[in-house]
């Protein structure tokens, strides 16, 4: 297993790519809007990650993933694969899931776009997801416990009666997209699990339902449904503990409210 800890020069150009992941999701949000297809938002995203960015989708080819982007709707939880057939429309809920390698080193950062007039249950449940997210993100720091992040998410999702989809977790990241040198879980206790130390650079990535928190996975051996088919939202970003506190790698611009 490699070491969890990143070196400053490794650091250095894990922030680039988070940082170039994050400008990704900023240039797709505004384009994708009723009557667009996720095969379009997959077109955009792969696009701008080989020609401007002159990077490389990690997603594409990803234990055989067949597209460069995870698009996922409504009661898809995650790993949607997009397509020219899945045509967006008015009110529905899309989580688009961007992962860079830049010179070999991987930023990873998702988040949810509502299209027109979303339901106030829908707006609700990304709004929440959101803060689960930023809560998790605001235990991060030298000496706190990866259960610390796995309480804060589950606390809050369960005040507001949503669940936490415990079969996917955070995952160490930035030498390759997925490392196995740490998992996050969503929900837990505070105290336990592996400690925080400064160079350590994971995801968190809340998956919360409206529903129960059972999944399903469909017959294309990708793509993650809930099983009551209530709708699902997630957030992601990519986090490095510093000495003092946490950096998020993949701050978009406009996000002034972060932990
Ligand atoms: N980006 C996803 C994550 O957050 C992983 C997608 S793997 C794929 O971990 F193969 F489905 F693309
Ligand atoms: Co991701
Ligand atoms: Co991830």
């Amino acid at each position: 297993m490699s070491s969890p800890i990143k070196s400053p020069e490794q650091i250095e150009k894990i922030r680039i790519a988070g940082q170039r992941t994050a400008e990704v999701l900023e240039m797709v949000a505004p384009k994708v809007v009723p009557g667009v297809t996720t095969g379009q938002i997959n077109d955009w995203v792969h696009d701008y990650i080989v020609n401007t960015i002159g990077g490389a989708p990690s997603c594409l080819g990803y234990h055989g993933f067949p597209k460069s982007v995870c698009t996922s709707v409504n009661h898809q939880v995650c790993h949607g694969i997009p397509s020219d057939e899945k045509v967006l429309k008015d009110g529905d809920i899309v989580n688009i899931d961007v992962t860079v390698d830049v010179d070999g080193y991987h930023g990873d950062s998702s988040i949810m776009v509502a299209l027109g007039e979303p339901s106030i249950q829908a707006k609700r449940l990304i709004r929440v997801t959101r803060e689960c997210l930023l809560l998790g993100i605001a235990t991060v720091k030298p000496g706190a416990y990866f259960g610390d992040i796995g309480e804060a998410i589950q606390n809050h999702a369960h005040q507001h009666r949503y669940s936490v989809v415990r079969e996917y977790c955070g995952h160490g990241v930035g030498l390759k997209m997925h490392e196995d040198n740490i998992q996050v879980l969503h929900y837990g206790k505070a105290g336990t699990g592996l400690k925080m130390e400064p160079g350590m650079i994971f995801t968190i990535e809340p998956m919360i339902n409206a529903g129960r928190r059972d999944i399903r996975l469909l017959s294309d051996n990708w793509t993650v449904v809930t099983k009551d088919r209530k709708l699902s939202a997630q957030w992601e970003h990519t986090i490095l503990v510093t000495e003092t506190g946490h950096e998020i790698l993949t701050r978009r611009s406009n996000e002034d409210d972060l932990p």
